[in-house]
């Protein structure tokens, strides 16, 4: 379906030109007035200056040729030349049952050019405990995801696992001295390696700790865990057997912790599926003239004359000869565009890597390792602070894992359920966690995704405001007056959305009405932030007609047929919008 915008203008633009001027000042925008019109036109302003005379002249013209257009219900002229307008109800009305007719998408046309975009998103490191760092990346990445695929785009979510580096060295390191017994440390074992891990994922994740610590105070230990990293790397068999354990607890981990924030990856790669790679890569950098070696290294110049600050060499490899995490992310770049030939490549990690992959894109450009067609784009986050304006922390002052805080949310949520009404506990903790992650994921995807914010766990939670469970509340009210409806009666077979019979509900049509623009442009600027605004406002526009409005009271049953339409349109429109903000909501709460 054409944007409301676009079939208001036109017929404005039409205006203009039936009188003489020029179509292109007939175009139509929101009203900034929303308490004198709707739609405003403020070409006239300007049209006055291209054709010398006052611009109250030609907004009277046009809001005379327009008075009798279907479209509106008045068309104003303001001094000293702007053009106020209201749409026409039954216009509104008819716009509205298109929309509903398509229950799928509303009306949302999708992508004329469909392409393959890959979304680098979640970024957790194996055998670290997820912390709230990475859930920013989870939420967001998760929700640019759902709102491309809604907008017709292929969209490939890899989670670009931290499996490459010190850490696994660090384990095995702190494994060896436990169990040295272990056949992985046998340097002459020949045999097949057990096929069950020798540790589970809480031992895990206490040894990394533990290793870390000590490395940090024990040079030779350290010597050690860089040593074994080392080996695993030029492929020690025990070593790479011990890495497969590892991942493999760790990534079922991960996966029940997503599972909990219904977030999903199509790829479980990591950075050590880059790492074959990177010698073919490295040689044609080097054949091709791009990498030379600056101070023992090989780097590859990625400044530009227009730079207005110093943008550093990309480093490709240190003077040991030892690959880096830009290493791995540009041969990460060479399968992505082997295997897939994405369009673009959406990269959401924390905005302080910002320089880092500026250095990375610009070298992947000027080495061809990726198409000029492909697009690579940096969606960076902010910090989630506590309310002291410092990164969220756990009560003690250290680093919150992401599970602990989900099950914070979780235990509060039930506890509000549970003082409202009395529910029966299994149904109660459900909804509990479905209001919670809506809290957690609406807390964050309302503000745009560069900015800080805090995590204000009463504030999130609040079933009033701008909130996930205050738009859930607004659902689950929708749901609960539709199932009163069909207990009493059934729909007439030809209900439908009819014209407006209260300002109340105009301006809750007006609202829908937005819909495909707002998700086509939430889409084109990666902004969920978009989504939230829209329905926050959706959301406060029906609860407003409804206090102002008898639904199941109302005697005359075909406007009430009609309000039962409008508010399936609402519930439409609202569980699409969650469903790309990637929560759900419940039948009651
Ligand atoms: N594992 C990294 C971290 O925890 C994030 C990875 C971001 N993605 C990337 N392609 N570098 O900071």
């Amino acid at each position: 379906m054409e944007k409301i915008l676009e079939l208001i203008s036109r017929e404005v633009e039409e205006a203009f030109a039936a009188d003489g001027y020029d179509k292109k000042y007939g175009r139509v925008t929101l009203s900034n007035r929303p308490d004198l019109c709707e739609y405003q036109c403020n070409g006239a302003m300007a049209a006055a200056k291209e054709y010398k005379c006052a611009p109250f002249l030609i907004s009277d013209k046009i809001a005379e040729s327009l008075s009798g257009n279907e479209m509106f219900e008045s068309a104003e002229s303001v001094k000293p030349g702007f053009l106020n307008l209201k749409l026409d109800a039954d216009y509104l009305a008819g716009y509205l049952r298109q929309m509903s007719a398509d229950e799928e998408r509303l009306g949302c046309e999708k992508s004329k050019a469909p392409k393959t975009i890959m979304i680098d998103y979640g970024g957790p490191n194996v055998a670290k405990p997820l912390h709230v760092g990475h859930l920013r990346s989870a939420i967001i990445g998760e929700s640019v995801k759902r709102i491309g695929r809604f907008m017709g785009h292929t969209m490939i979510g890899d989670v670009h696992l931290g499996d490459w580096g010190l850490q696994m060295g660090l384990i095995i390191t702190e494994l060896k001295e436990r169990k040295p017994e272990l056949v992985y440390f046998k340097e002459d074992y020949e045999g097949a390696y057990p096929e069950d891990a020798p540790f589970t994922i809480s031992e895990l994740e206490e040894i990394y700790p533990t290793a870390s610590a000590k490395s940090k105070e024990d040079d030779s230990y350290k010597e050690a865990a860089m040593q074994a990293t080392y080996e695993l790397q030029h492929g020690r068999k025990g070593y790479q057997a011990l890495l497969a354990h590892i991942l493999n607890v760790s990534v079922s981990d991960l996966k029940r912790n997503y599972e909990n924030l219904n977030v999903s990856f199509e790829l479980w790669k990591g950075e050590s599926d880059a790492q074959p790679f990177i010698p073919d890569m490295v040689q044609k950098m080097k054949d091709d003239g791009f990498a030379h070696m600056s101070e023992g290294a090989l780097v590859v110049d990625v400044k530009e004359d227009t730079d207005t600050k110093e943008i550093p060499p990309c480093m490709i490899l240190k003077s040991d000869g030892a690959s880096l995490y830009n290493t791995t992310d540009l041969a990460t770049i060479v399968w992505r565009m082997r295997d897939y030939h994405p369009d673009e490549i959406i990269y959401v990690v924390d905005k302080r890597q910002e320089l880092y992959f500026t250095q990375v894109f610009r070298c992947a450009r000027k080495t061809g390792l990726v198409s000029p067609e492909t697009e690579l784009k940096f969606l960076g986050f902010g910090t989630m602070n506590g309310k002291d304006g410092k990164p969220f922390k756990t009560r003690e002052g250290g680093v919150m894992r992401l599970e602990y805080l989900v099950n914070e949310i979780n235990e509060e949520m039930y506890k509000k359920i549970s003082d409202n009404h009395t529910v029966e506990e299994e149904e109660g903790r459900k909804t509990a966690k479905m209001v919670a992650l809506s809290a957690i994921k609406y807390g964050d995807l309302s503000n745009q995704a560069a900015k800080d914010y805090i995590f204000d766990v009463e504030r999130f939670t609040s079933f009033e405001g701008n909130t996930g469970p205050y738009i859930l509340y607004t659902i689950v009210r929708i749901k609960s007056i539709l199932k009163k409806y069909q207990e009493q009666k059934t729909l007439p077979q030809d209900a439908t959305i009819l014209a407006a019979h209260s300002e109340s509900e105009k301006a809750l049509m007006l609202e829908i009405s937005k819909f495909n623009s707002m998700m086509e442009s939430a889409y084109t600027d990666t902004a969920p932030h978009k989504v939230c605004a829209y329905i926050y406002d959706l959301a406060n526009a029906f609860n407003h007609f409804y206090h102002e409005t008898k639904i199941l009271a109302e005697m005359d049953e075909t406007v009430q047929a009609g309000y039962i339409c409008l508010l399936e349109l609402t519930k439409r429109a609202l569980e699409i919008c969650i469903e790309v903000l990637g929560f759900a909501a419940p039948e009651k709460m």
